[in-house]
């Protein structure tokens, strides 16, 4: 009976120890060489298991996202959110769901050709670079990234980029989770969006898991 406890004890340690060691090294890699999360990973962040740790009821209240609003996601991916936020602006509002890599959008678009996704008429999908955004001066009321901007080699530029494309007294919201390897803290996003120009407005979430909302000044 003690034996075994003692292993099943002894497995824990070395599967969590393996799990922090493979965490350590990611983080290692990612910081020397940048590039897009790969679109195989889009069905775990397409899941319940993903939404558990960063549910879309919590970052749509968090972000301000308000019926009839013209919205940017940054880096849709699969779309794990663009459909929760598609639903929340409504039938008057807009979701242009953005994403540089052609495979994450083909997992989105799969994802809303699905029975369950037919009602939703307001997202339109953009093969585009963050840092060239297809939109106007002051078009958008509210651009949102999560776990993407860490992610983008150069953040000054893409909030730059947002700051033109958002109207005056538009919202910026980022949201970032504590599994994926370019995780900042709180500290460090609010640093980067304030340098860029934007008003820090609320931070919700807790240590693992937070969406920052900020505002272009009016
Ligand atoms: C970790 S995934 C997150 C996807 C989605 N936001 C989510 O939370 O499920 C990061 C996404 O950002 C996209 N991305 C990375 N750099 C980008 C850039 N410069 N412009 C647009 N999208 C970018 C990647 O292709 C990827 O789909």
């Amino acid at each position: 009976m003690i034996s075994s406890l003692q292993r099943i004890l002894e497995i824990t340690a070395y599967v969590l120890g393996g799990l922090i060691v493979w965490l350590i090294l990611i983080r290692i890699v990612r910081k020397l060489f940048h590039f897009p999360a790969p679109a195989f990973i889009g069905i775990f962040l397409d899941s319940d298991l993903r939404r558990g740790m960063q549910p879309a009821e919590d970052f749509i209240r968090a972000a301000g996202i308000q019926p009839g609003m013209r919205i940017l996601e940054i880096g849709c991916g699969s779309g794990a959110y663009t459909t929760f936020t598609a639903r929340a602006v409504g039938p008057k509002g807009k979701v242009e769901a953005l994403d540089i890599q052609p495979a994450m959008l083909a997992q989105l678009e799969k994802k809303l050709a699905h029975p369950a996704y037919l009602d939703i008429q307001n997202i339109t999908l953009h093969q585009a670079s963050a840092d060239e955004l297809p939109f106007g001066d002051g078009e958008l009321d509210l651009v949102y990234l999560i776990t993407v901007l860490p992610e983008i080699p150069d953040q000054a530029r893409v909030l730059a980029e947002i700051h033109r494309a958002l109207k005056p007294g538009g919202i910026l919201a980022v949201a970032e989770l504590i599994i994926d390897p370019d995780y900042p803290p709180k500290a460090t996003t609010t640093r980067r969006c304030q340098k860029a120009g934007y008003l820090l407005e609320d931070i919700s979430g807790n240590f693992w898991s937070y969406t920052a909302r900020f505002r272009k000044p009016d």
